[in-house]
């Protein structure tokens, strides 16, 4: 076979592979290879920076090939108001995915679909609603928590500090608290390991989930490049933890009286008969830890960078409370620049950038595009924070966007880093007393300075679900130092 007629082959091949492949109507999206789809495009790249480029090109709705799967990427406010809330009938369930799959066990609120997240979403809501959106219950949980924070940053000062591992234990105790009842000593072994899991499969389950889905032989490869078989032995440790935890509610509840959301929901489990097994085996399991200590983790480092903004929610914090009394949620609206400074981390830093995985149920026609069964959406909340017809700058860290002309708070209402509609996060409101309490009370404290001043780290991160900043160190100063110096 001469190269012309190999070159003749190869392009009626690809034209016989697209237009077999690619059903009619599909979204438009970049050319994608042969079985690999966009991988090659996106390999080692940042995918939110290729996202920004593929919107100009190829407008709000676009698709990428992920090997032969199908993801429709949204993008801009209006079209993923309009997918998640006016059309949130068909595009509120979560796609298949090999490794969530074996991990979700049919349990949770997170990564379920139809009839069985819709129970467990609405059994948590009611638990976490009585439990104390009341806010008492949640308040105390992380005003104890946070003053372990303080004092384990105190023994710290010496030198240069990751606070990443002090954050994440210390956010995850808040949760133990609210669904355990109690919180776990940072020296304790089962806790220090499941937190560290839960830390490590954060960072790598979005590749290699994706990867697995498209590539399904690869499980039967020696070895674990991809992490997967890791993240299963994790979940063993986890369910391990979790079991025991579960046994001891199970034999100790009095359903007059319930102790943590742990107790309500075995409580309304026992008033719902028509719970599956599987579901009542406890869908609570503890979420929102990576994303909550991620976000302020991002603040810690903006803080770095824009000194000013940090010395502004100092002065505020000085002028309000003073050095002595600890942040109370009272607090909030007395304190509209350290608020601000919490809101406008969410946006720059877009922690959860592309939400989590939505699908369609059934066939659906969408801004003229068909979108097939079961097809998996991204939705691209990244595209709304660095949209700067909405928010001048973006790349600026300016926690002024959300304040008024009189200093009050002011969120615009394109401003989701929850989601909307149907499966918005349901722990928005604990997340933010968190960040609140949590934030204010370290710079009411200390002062946050970068290890070499004339190189802050840097503010690129690493996406998994969520996104984390690269691992970096920072020199802390108590206030008290900071003024008598
Ligand atoms: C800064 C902190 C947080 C951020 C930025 C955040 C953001 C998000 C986002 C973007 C989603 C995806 C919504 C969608 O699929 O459209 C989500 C879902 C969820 N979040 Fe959060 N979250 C945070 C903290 C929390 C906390 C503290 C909890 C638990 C108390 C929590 C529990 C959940 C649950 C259960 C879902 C799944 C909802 C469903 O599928 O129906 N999150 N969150």
């Amino acid at each position: 076979m001469d190269v012309t007629s190999i070159l003749v082959f190869c392009v009626v091949f690809l034209f016989c592979y697209y237009a077999l492949r690619t059903p009619s109507n599909i979204p438009m999206g970049p050319v994608s290879v042969p079985l690999l789809g966009n991988i090659p495009q996106l390999a080692g790249k940042i995918p939110l920076l290729l996202f920004r480029k593929w919107r100009k090109q190829y407008g709000d709705v676009f698709s990428v090939y992920m090997g032969s799967q199908l993801l429709v990427v949204l993008n801009g406010y209006k079209i993923i108001k309009e997918a998640l809330v006016t059309r949130g009938n068909v595009f509120s369930d979560r796609p298949h995915n090999f490794i969530l799959d074996k991990m979700k066990d049919g349990e949770g609120v997170i990564f379920t679909s139809g009839a069985s997240w819709k129970k467990q979403r609405k059994l948590s809501l009611n638990c976490l609603q009585k439990l104390g959106f009341s806010r008492n219950s949640f308040e105390v949980c992380i005003a104890d928590e946070a003053k372990i924070l303080i004092k384990l940053i105190e023994q710290n000062t010496d030198a240069a500090l990751k606070m990443k591992d002090i954050l994440i234990m210390c956010v995850s105790n808040v949760i133990c608290g609210i669904v355990f009842g109690r919180r776990f000593s940072h020296e304790d072994k089962q806790f220090l390991e499941v937190v560290a899991n839960m830390s490590e499969d954060a960072k790598y389950i979005g590749h290699a989930s994706i990867l697995m889905n498209c590539f399904p032989f690869l499980q039967y490869l020696p070895g674990d490049i991809l992490g997967t078989k890791t993240i299963l032995e994790h979940k063993k440790v986890f369910d391990k933890f979790f079991e025991d935890l579960y046994e001891n509610h199970q034999s100790t509840l009095d359903v007059n009286c319930p102790r943590d959301f742990m107790d309500l929901y075995l409580i309304e489990m026992k008033k719902n008969s028509t719970l599956p097994n599987k579901e009542k085996k406890l869908t609570a399991r503890p979420t929102g830890t990576e994303t909550t200590s991620t976000t302020l983790l991002w603040a810690v480092l903006y803080l770095l960078h824009y000194p000013d903004v940090q010395e502004k929610c100092f002065d505020e914090i000085q002028t309000v409370l003073g050095l002595k009394r600890f942040p109370s949620l009272d607090d909030r609206s007395h304190l509209p620049y350290c608020e601000a400074t919490i809101l406008e981390t969410l946006r720059i830093a877009a922690v959860v950038p592309l939400a989590v995985p939505h699908a369609s149920t059934r066939d659906v026609y969408f801004k003229g595009f068909r979108i097939p069964k079961e097809s998996s959406i991204l939705i691209n909340l990244d595209s709304i924070f660095h949209d700067s017809d909405i928010f001048r700058d973006p790349r600026v860290f300016s926690p002024e966007r959300f304040l008024n002309s009189s200093g009050q708070v002011m969120k615009p209402n394109e401003f989701i880093p929850f989601s909307c509609g149907r499966r918005v996060c349901i722990g928005e409101k604990v997340a933010q007393m968190e960040l609140f309490i949590f934030l204010t009370s370290m710079i009411q404290k200390f002062q946050f300075l970068p290890v070499d001043p004339c190189h802050p780290p840097n503010l690129e991160g690493n996406l998994g679900i969520v996104y984390t900043p690269k691992c970096f160190q920072v020199q802390i100063v108590r206030r008290q130092d900071v003024k008598s110096n």
